[in-house]
């Protein structure tokens, strides 16, 4: 654990949660067929900055749709989940959305929990400078396995609430989604609640474009995954050799990402040699869109109660407010 330099004191819990993992989940998921690599090793520095300027994007609404969301109904939300809480945050992003909550809520006390350490850190700094009566406590984990929290000293909140924006959800697999709001569930423990963001179901095309956007930036996301591979694992992919490639699966209800090979290579990686013919794909995210109800099915099964959900003018966006019985 340790205290911020600057003027606000945060506390910072480093749960090293990057190189190992790394390689091991890159040497495996390149050796299976069809390859595969997990979305969260999107998020080095320079994946944070371009999802970032994805976020700005005319194409990708789901972030403006959701800011504009939480400003107008952050009040309603706060009486629902009522004043002194503990608000755990999976993620931090920029942190825009949780200011809003925070603003509205006065949490006792707030843990971003993220796996990406520049973006954890700035963030988490920005928010100890601006609400200094908040403890807050960052945890530099992978959220989608289970981490210790940390002791918050003298903070007695009244109930924990895990806040989970973005429909980063969506980057699970139904199955995984399942799991993973059951240890959502554990962790809000007896009376704790979860505010969840989640993209709806919609026109193909409008989801076809929001991943295909017209100036490339979606494309240098998913491609940076291989920049990041010759940066860390002493990779050798030549990025001119892979094109993005993105498509909304009906049947499937989801956004699959893939990086294309356009000709048959051999790629060596960490000492290791994998081979691609060309046309062939690495599987790199899901993107998994919900209808209301089917979302509600899913953390019914979790354990929780959905209680209320809010969605926009264009029904392009949910937010579930789900309780623990
Ligand atoms: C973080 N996550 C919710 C984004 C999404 O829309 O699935 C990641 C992303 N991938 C491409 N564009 C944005």
């Amino acid at each position: 654990m340790s205290l911020s330099a600057g003027q606000a004191p945060f506390q910072f819990h480093d749960l090293h949660p990057d190189s190992e993992n790394f390689r091991d989940d890159v040497l495996n998921g390149l050796a299976r067929l069809p390859k595969a690599l997990p979305p969260k090793y999107f998020y080095d520095a320079r994946g944070s900055e371009l999802f970032e300027a994805i976020c700005e994007l005319p194409e990708y609404y789901p972030t403006r749709t959701e800011l504009m969301m939480m400003q107008a109904h952050a009040p309603e939300m706060a009486r629902l989940l009522g004043p002194d809480c503990l608000l755990i945050e999976y993620g931090a992003g920029s942190g825009r959305k949780t200011r809003v909550l925070i603003e509205a809520l006065a949490p006792a006390a707030y843990v971003p929990i993220d796996i990406s350490r520049t973006a954890l850190r700035q963030c988490a700094a920005e928010l100890a400078a601006q609400y200094p009566a908040v403890a807050i406590a960052a945890v530099c984990a992978d959220y989608s396995r289970p981490f210790a929290m940390p002791r918050l000293d003298g903070v007695a909140p009244r109930r924990r609430v895990i806040y989970f924006p973005g429909s980063t959800i969506g980057n699970f697999t139904r199955g995984d989604a399942l799991r993973f709001l059951r240890h959502a569930q554990a962790l809000a423990g007896p009376g704790g609640a979860m505010l969840v963001g989640v993209d709806l179901k919609k026109d193909p095309a409008r989801l076809h474009a929001a991943y295909n956007d017209a100036q490339g930036v979606t494309a240098a996301f998913n491609l940076n995954l291989l920049a990041r591979i010759n940066r860390e694992l002493d990779g050798h992919f030549d990025l001119t050799a892979f094109e993005h490639h993105a498509f909304y699966d009906v049947g499937e209800g989801r956004i699959e990402m893939h990086l294309r090979s356009l000709c048959e290579q051999t790629i060596g990686i960490a000492g290791r040699a994998f081979q691609f013919s060309k046309g062939e794909t690495i599987h790199t995210e899901n993107s998994c869109k919900y209808a209301v109800g089917e979302f509600q099915q899913l953390a019914r099964a979790a354990g929780f109660v959905p209680q209320q959900c809010w969605c926009d003018a264009d029904n392009l966006f949910s937010i579930h407010y789900l309780v623990n019985a």
